[in-house]
């Protein structure tokens, strides 16, 4: 059976795991003067070795023969735990729905001691998802908690963990592990799992992940099913990562006071059914990097883009004026506040760009020495927008539903939504499209898409429970195609934008 990477290269051991230093030094400690405590919180973003500590916790406490620190990784209790066949070490997933029937079950079960182990460890991972209910069934068990229990809640949501919970647990901040430290340990996995991967693959891996070696590690995975060698160009295709060369193009216009070719830019871009919504975003992280590199960008400031696109950045900001930045950025900001109310989202930006040529006029000048003095600590430009993510869509063509399926409405919800739990995923879900038929949400998306959600068999799951929480509805999910007449008429009319498609080298699927 295969196993997906990220699965197979967990770290057994505080040693192994990379980039949490601090913590793993700390949980060390504990064990090796056995000082635990019995409830722990481990928070951070996505994949950045919550789940995977909380497990080599779990041993350590338990294992007889503990190794400065680290768990022996032979024992019984270790070989239990990495099986998952250790009756003491529980695994609760509180999005799941039986973790609320678990936690329900809490208090009478914590009374029981450990079958085999010094103390029985609960591991409640997505704690922030648990209902009242489970929570106050939670509280209780840790207002008084028996000696031998030791609770290890991970949650990627703090905020959302009742303080009454938190004020119990020794809190532990997962930090998002540099890209140097995922280049490296990306290397060594692939090393041992025999895939060639040049270092600019993994420089590029490394800075889309964003700091989660689970999101690094799909990532490879995804290229190495399709090719024997991962180079950039394969890591381009495979997480989506489209040419952005517009955004320099269309800045350079307003640059040029040109209006009328940053209009004309803009109407090709539409052409290729590119979401005004999101190019918007594109645009004022477009800007966010021209600033960043404007007042230094050498010490890194820009990030979540390839190196080649970082020199780019690094020359572009030159030219730019670091001041109209802030101004653009503030102008696009405004513009997508207002697109979100529901105005026309092609004549708000064809606006805001026109200003944009137009120069700030209006708007108070920004000091320039005082931003360029105050390198370090750069006050964060306010603006409703989410930057766009570096991981990013796919040109997908308008589509022709079947006549029972109806446009999903919601879908838009789903994707955000999806931003925050899943960002491969989202990356890949950005433009797509989705048909509602009966209890069917019919998913129009690219090959990649596919791909991704077949190769990362928790995907599927995690979209159907996203569309649970935003309609409050279960729906299961499929895949929608184009129907053959459809295609056929769309190949025989020559469609530019198919053509376009093509061109840029996306696989379109006629089926
Ligand atoms: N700090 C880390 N060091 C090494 N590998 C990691 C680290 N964090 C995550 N990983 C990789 O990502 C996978 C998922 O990590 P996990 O601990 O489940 O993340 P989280 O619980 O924080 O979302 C692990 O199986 C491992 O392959
Ligand atoms: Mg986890
Ligand atoms: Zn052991």
């Amino acid at each position: 059976m295969y196993r997906a990477l990220y699965r197979k290269w967990r770290p057994l051991t505080f040693d192994a795991v990379i980039g949490q230093d601090d913590i793993v030094a700390a949980l060390k400690n504990q064990i090796i003067h056995d000082k635990v405590g019995h409830a722990y919180i481990f928070t951070g973003t996505r994949g950045t070795g919550k789940t995977t500590c909380a497990k080599v916790f779990s041993k350590a406490v338990n294992c007889p023969n503990t190794v400065g620190g680290n768990p022996c990784g032979t024992c019984n209790v270790c070989t239990g735990v990495d099986d998952g066949s250790l009756l003491d070490v529980i695994e609760i997933d509180a999005a799941s729905n039986n973790g609320v029937d678990s936690i329900r079950d809490l208090r009478e079960e914590t009374a029981y001691t450990p079958s085999q182990c010094k103390y029985k460890v609960y591991i409640i991972d997505e704690v922030h998802m648990l209902s009242t209910a489970a929570f106050n069934a939670l509280l209780k068990t840790m207002e008084e908690p028996p000696a031998h229990i030791i609770f290890v809640l991970a949650t990627t949501e703090i905020h959302k963990v009742p303080a009454t919970i938190l004020s119990r647990c020794q809190r532990y901040d997962f930090m998002r592990i540099t890209p140097e430290n995922i280049a490296k340990r990306l290397q060594y996995i692939a090393g041992e799992e025999k895939i060639e991967l040049t270092s600019e693959a993994a420089c590029l891996i490394s800075r889309l992940a964003d700091g989660a070696m689970r999101d690094a590690l799909s990532i490879l995975d995804t290229c190495a099913g399709v090719t024997a060698t991962v180079d950039e160009e394969t890591v381009r295709k495979m997480a989506g990562v489209t040419d952005k060369s517009y955004l320099f193009s269309m800045s350079q216009a307003v640059t040029q006071q040109d209006a009328a070719a940053t209009i004309a830019l803009l109407a090709q871009l539409r052409e290729k059914s590119v979401d005004m919504k999101r190019l918007t975003e594109e645009l004022i992280y477009h800007y966010r990097n021209l600033m960043l590199a404007g007042i230094g960008g050498e010490n890194g400031l820009v990030t979540g883009v390839s190196v080649t696109e970082e020199q780019q950045y690094l020359q572009c900001a030159k030219r730019e004026d670091v001041s109209f930045c802030v101004f653009a950025i503030k102008r696009l900001g405004e513009c997508l506040e207002r697109m979100s109310k529901g105005t026309d989202q092609r004549i708000e930006l064809e606006l805001a760009l026109f200003s944009l040529c137009e120069g700030p006029t209006t708007a108070a000048p920004v000091d320039l020495a005082a931003s360029a003095a105050a390198k370090p600590v750069l006050a964060p430009v306010q603006t409703t927008a989410q930057p766009a993510k570096a991981v990013s869509e796919k040109v997908v063509l308008p589509q022709t539903a079947p006549a029972d399926a109806v446009p999903f409405a919601q879908w838009a919800e789903v994707i955000t939504a999806m931003q925050d739990r899943d960002k491969l995923l989202y990356g890949f879900m950005c433009n797509s499209q989705a048909y509602q038929q009966g209890k069917y949400v019919l998913i129009a998306g690219t090959d990649f898409l596919f791909d991704y959600i077949r190769k990362n068999k928790e995907s599927s799951a995690l979209i159907k429970k996203v569309i649970e929480e935003v309609t409050g509805e279960y729906y299961n999910i499929g895949p929608y195609k184009l129907q053959a007449e459809t295609v056929a008429d769309k190949m025989q009319a020559g469609d530019e934008a198919l053509k376009h498609l093509q061109e840029l080298g996306i696989p379109v699927e006629y089926k």
